[in-house]
């Protein structure tokens, strides 16, 4: 693990049918966390994962499990999910009627908590609950798909949270670090990108799995990553 940057690798481009290959896979790597993509074919157009694949994984994995939910009705299914205790679970700004509700019952329970916004959804949708959340994952592409391009406005989004919280801590007695997580066409290239606005925490999908030496690749994109570090 980093000393203050995670890298997660999202299984949803991942190669199905050898799961559990995939799986040693991520461990060996040296990935901090595993990031699944849950999709009900309705917020998105996709449908992948569900209830089932978190409690394996939770039990079974052996690393720490994210939950990135991405479906309509999270205020109906939340509970389902917090069940299962994976390490985190981060739910869509857009898709909550009681945002705050949804987030205090993930924290009561013992589970980090995290808000998602989609590319177009602006900040000042998680401005008046930072007091619920340990991270902020701002979608780098426009959430449904693997493998499509960072969308580089995205850093001005990324700096503008990054100050938001700044300014929260300030104003608040809540002085727990909230982390800025980006999900979405992140590679060599991009990664320094985001780092240098402010995030800390990185979501991989496709590139990971392209890579031929995965080992390498992490260990490459962590060195990067302090090298390239803003100081
Ligand atoms: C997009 C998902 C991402 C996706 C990232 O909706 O939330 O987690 O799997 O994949 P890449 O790294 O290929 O963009
Ligand atoms: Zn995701």
């Amino acid at each position: 693990m980093s000393d203050n940057f995670k890298i997660g690798i999202s299984i949803l481009d991942c190669d199905y049918l050898n799961l559990g290959h995939e799986l040693i896979k991520i461990k060996k790597s040296g990935a901090d966390f595993i990031h699944l993509d849950i999709m009900d074919g309705n917020f998105v157009s996709q449908i992948a994962f569900g209830q089932k694949m978190l409690s394996h994984l939770v039990k079974s994995s052996g690393i720490p499990v994210h939950a990135h939910l991405m479906i309509k009705n999270t205020d109906e299914q939340i509970a389902s999910y917090i069940k299962l205790q994976p390490d985190t679970i981060t739910v869509h700004a857009e898709t909550c009627r009681h945002l705050d509700r949804v987030l205090s019952m993930i924290t009561e329970n013992g589970i980090n908590a995290g808000i998602a916004l989609n590319p177009s959804t602006p900040i000042s949708f998680v401005e008046n609950i930072l007091n619920r959340i340990k991270s902020v994952l701002i979608l780098t592409v426009n959430p449904g798909f693997g493998g499509q391009d960072f969308i580089e406005s995205m850093l001005i989004k990324i700096r503008k949270t990054r100050e938001m919280i700044d300014n929260y801590y300030m104003v608040s007695e809540k002085k727990d670090f909230i982390d800025i997580r980006v999900d979405g066409g992140i590679n060599a290239s991009t990664i320094i990108k985001a780092k240098n606005s402010g995030a800390g925490t990185f979501i991989i999908g496709s590139s990971f799995f392209k890579s031929s030496d995965t080992v390498e690749f992490i260990k490459d994109l962590k060195d990067l990553i302090i090298k390239n570090r803003v100081i």
